[in-house]
């Protein structure tokens, strides 16, 4: 895939209407609604200002969660999860949408700027389509949750359409949503001449560079819980990777594969098999795959549960792996010291409970004194070093969960094949 794409530098936007995707999928506190992170509206800022300082007009979109566009699948999920059918109104699907409302981002969008963003109450809707037109150079309005379109998810061209229709030029800087061949984040650029903010161009030099083009040694750090959800990851580093580095959850699968006895932990016998190949693969390759030596486990999954430290491969029955030992973290600082760019994925153990933090902490502090490159995956990984302080001594924190990791992968990403090449 070609990463190299024209920016909002490269395309005159001075005085035009411009169609912005950003990816305001913000986690809000489920009581009260209020955004309870405000990262990925940040993020956003710098494409935002440029675009408003060269006096653009300037329609943010981004989609919220996963709202159900109709009622009628509304009334088919409430089923599928055990609900009678007939107990479910419209009022309550109407009320599952007004809690994936914009309306706080905008609120929150209009503080950082120190100025008005003009709230939609639809998407294409007359709203949406007064506003957009009646928008001045120099003013900034947000869309309604691009998800309360059906079309939406289904790329559907008319809806691409509609948006295109408002505006002159599109950007995006929704990095987080790229995987995604939705209409706003990919339809629409077939309509309009379409451009990468510099939220994408950034994440798309770094991580993009990272697997290109990588400073050497390459160490990858991979955690998180199942082999399952990181096998297209695994493949595609065990091409690139110097080092590849296992920790977290899927540990035990690999342990296990190994002739290990790993009690309770998590395992995922039917992909044992792949364990071993990816192992004599890497052997092939010449790439070096740490497992750790020694792990933290306990006899429950409970932040109170007493830490016990044994072999790696002689965990007993009655206890599960929470995090890798002392040895470990030893062998795995040692592996990123004189690394060029490390690239980490996944937690090391169950980080939110402070007694089985430490494997991951002490990665993220390895990671802090090291001279490398250093790339987090967004997530949980993302979530770890932010929640153990060591966010700003990193190169690069992903503002993509799924589609960090399907960069990774080396998968193609709608959203930015869909913008014009460089
Ligand atoms: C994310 O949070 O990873 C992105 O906003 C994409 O969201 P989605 O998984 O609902 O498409």
């Amino acid at each position: 895939m070609n990463y190299n794409k024209k920016t909002v530098k490269d395309i005159d936007v001075a005085g035009k209407k411009v169609l912005l995707r950003c990816d305001f999928n913000v986690p809000q506190d489920k009581a009260t609604g209020a955004i309870t992170d405000d990262k990925r509206i940040r993020a956003a800022l710098p494409t935002i200002q440029y675009l408003l300082d060269q006096n653009a007009a300037v329609i943010a979109c981004s989609h919220l969660g996963k709202p159900v566009a109709t009622f009628d699948s509304y009334v088919k999920k409430q089923a599928e999860k055990g609900k009678d059918p007939a107990s479910i109104t419209e009022e309550e699907w109407k009320k599952s949408l007004a809690k994936l409302s914009l309306a706080p981002v905008a609120k929150r969008l209009s503080e950082l700027l120190g100025r008005e963003v003009i709230m939609a109450a639809d998407v294409v809707g007359p709203d949406a389509q007064a506003k957009a037109a009646a928008l001045k150079p120099g003013q900034i309005m947000l869309l309604e949750n691009t998800r309360f379109e059906k079309g939406e998810t289904k790329n559907d061209p008319a809806l691409a359409k509609a948006m295109a229709d408002m505006a002159e030029v599109y950007v995006s800087d929704a990095f987080g949503a790229v995987h995604r061949a939705h209409a706003s984040t990919a339809g629409v650029a077939a309509y309009l001449p379409a451009v990468s903010g510099f939220l994408i161009q950034k994440e798309l030099e770094i991580i993009g560079g990272a697997l290109a083009n990588p400073k050497r040694p390459l160490v990858a750090i991979l955690g998180g819980s199942k082999v399952s959800s990181k096998i297209g990851v695994i493949n595609n580093l065990l091409e690139i990777a110097d080092t590849i580095i296992i920790g977290g959850g899927m540990t035990y699968t690999f342990l296990k594969a190994q002739g290990g006895s790993v009690g309770k932990s998590l395992l995922e016998e039917d992909w044992l098999d792949y364990c071993n190949d990816m192992m004599k693969k890497a052997k092939e390759k010449g790439v070096k795959l740490l497992l750790p030596e020694d792990t933290i486990c306990a006899k429950e999954f409970s932040a109170d549960a007493e830490p016990i430290l044994v072999d790696s491969m002689n965990i007993p029955d009655d206890c599960m792996g929470m995090d890798i030992g002392p040895k470990a973290i030893a062998a795995y600082a040692d592996a990123v010291k004189d690394a060029g760019t490390v690239i980490w994925n996944g937690p090391m153990g169950v980080f939110e409970f402070p007694a089985f933090a430490k494997g991951t902490q002490a990665v993220a502090e390895a990671l802090s004194n090291s001279n490398a490159i250093t790339i987090i995956g967004g997530g949980d990984s993302a979530a770890a070093v932010q929640q153990l302080g060591y966010a700003d001594k990193m190169t690069h924190i992903s503002t993509g969960g799924g589609a960090s990791l399907e960069f990774m992968e080396g998968k193609e990403l709608p959203g930015v094949a869909c913008l014009l090449d460089a």
